[in-house]
């Protein structure tokens, strides 16, 4: 749809200077990579391009070199350190239109990379009526109340309710007097947009917020399975995995989550299941996501005697969280005895119910090494598995 009339001037704030705590890593998401470019330079590019002027971004006080590098070669855009909650981030980026006084000022989230002209055609033109808009979305699902038990403890009215999206726009002088003059006391409830900030500062004012239509392109980036582009993810993943356990009289043995009876039994610190340990870590390895020690570590006292079966689970389920499944398992258990042979169909029936996958897409295969090595000599065994992941569909 053509823009009908060009946009009347406005100023925006981008605040980037959250932890990701939700999305994990060392640098925090809007600085992370999406789409070919740093997160925060989509929505700073697009607003620049609606003609953002002035354009404050507000960063974290550590990241202002990472943040001039993501934004380098972008003319227009100030930056301010932003401040524990996203609230205070907003506000210390309005404290910068203070010699300004603009009339119109968009506050957008830097987690949200794509900003559809519509949208900010629809918040700034409602704003001839109104102190504030914001896009919004009906929402779709039923929405249930939680007891504290995490049991159903009710229903909430759909109708009557909205997502709320960023950006949002404001009457410069309403949003600045709203940030400015709000107190909030030490555990009071922390407003998660500004629609807010306006609507509980000095109601009696009658400072009305519209709501207009939003888009689903308005997205916001939260978890990691967010950042991962189903566009440019592979449809298919291999991983491979590979462990040594080693054999001792005394202990049970437990391969690919079953029990066998033999002389000797598997050392280590969780059951030693061997074979479950290669299958993990392939399922780690084929989305790149670490080992069985870094999310299972052997010091850590919770993971000891632990049947191994429940490492298996997690690994599939961090495949799932990264939109993929897994296609199939191929194992080879690497011994001179116990006989594998007998237990192969018990095996398969085991993995396939950690994995959820049928059992035609369950291989278990098993080898000796004809005497030679520490498996020939019977001083413990070896597993090695192979994986293949689908990535599901959106
Ligand atoms: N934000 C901010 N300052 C804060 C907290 C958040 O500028 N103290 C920004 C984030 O950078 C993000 C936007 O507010 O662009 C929306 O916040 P959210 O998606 O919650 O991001 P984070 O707080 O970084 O993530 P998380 O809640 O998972 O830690
Ligand atoms: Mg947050």
């Amino acid at each position: 749809m053509a823009s009908q009339a060009p946009l009347p001037p406005f100023a925006a704030v981008i605040v980037a200077a959250g932890k990701g705590l939700r999305i994990g890593g060392e640098v925090p998401k809007q600085f992370r990579e999406f789409k070919g470019k740093p997160l925060v330079r989509h929505s700073v590019e697009k607003l620049l391009a609606a003609g953002a002027d002035p354009l404050v971004d507000a960063i974290p006080s550590d990241a202002e070199d990472l943040a001039r590098t993501c934004l380098a070669g972008l003319d227009g855009v100030d930056f301010v350190i932003g401040g524990e909650t996203r609230r205070e981030s907003v506000r210390n980026g309005l404290t910068s239109f203070v010699p300004d006084k603009p009339q119109y000022v968009l506050i957008h989230d830097a987690a949200r990379p794509d900003i559809p002209l519509e949208v900010i055609e629809r918040l700034l033109s409602a704003l001839d009526e109104h102190a504030g808009a914001i896009p919004v979305l009906p929402v779709v699902d039923t929405l249930a109340i939680a007891s504290e038990r995490n049991t159903h403890h009710g229903n909430a009215d759909r109708e009557t309710l909205r997502r709320v999206q960023t950006p949002q726009a404001f009457r410069g002088p309403d949003i600045m007097a709203a940030h400015f003059g709000q107190y909030y006391p030490e555990g009071a409830p922390e407003p998660t947009d500004d629609a807010q900030v306006l609507m509980s500062y000095d109601l009696a004012t009658n400072r009305s917020v519209a709501f207009v239509q939003g888009d689903e392109r308005l997205k916001k980036i939260t978890f990691a399975e967010d950042l991962m582009e189903t566009a440019t993810a592979p449809a298919f993943r291999v991983g491979q995995g590979f462990d040594v356990h080693r054999l001792v009289e005394g202990e049970e043995l437990w391969l690919c989550g079953i029990q066998l009876e033999h002389t000797h039994g598997l050392a280590g610190h969780s059951d030693a299941d061997v074979a479950l340990h290669a299958i993990t870590d392939a399922v780690l390895g084929a989305i790149g996501n670490g080992d069985i020690g870094t999310h299972f570590p052997p010091s850590d006292p919770q993971w000891a005697g632990a049947r191994s079966g429940q490492f298996l689970e997690n690994a599939v389920k961090l495949a799932r969280d990264a939109r993929y499944a897994l296609s199939n398992i191929d194992l080879t258990i690497i011994c001179e005895a116990p006989k594998i042979g007998p237990h192969r169909p018990a095996m398969r029936t085991r993995v396939s119910e950690l994995t959820g996958l049928g059992e035609v897409a369950v291989s278990i295969k098993a080898t000796t090494t004809e005497r030679l090595g520490f498996t020939g000599r019977g001083e413990g065994i070896a597993a090695q598995a192979i994986v293949g992941l689908v990535r599901l569909g959106d």
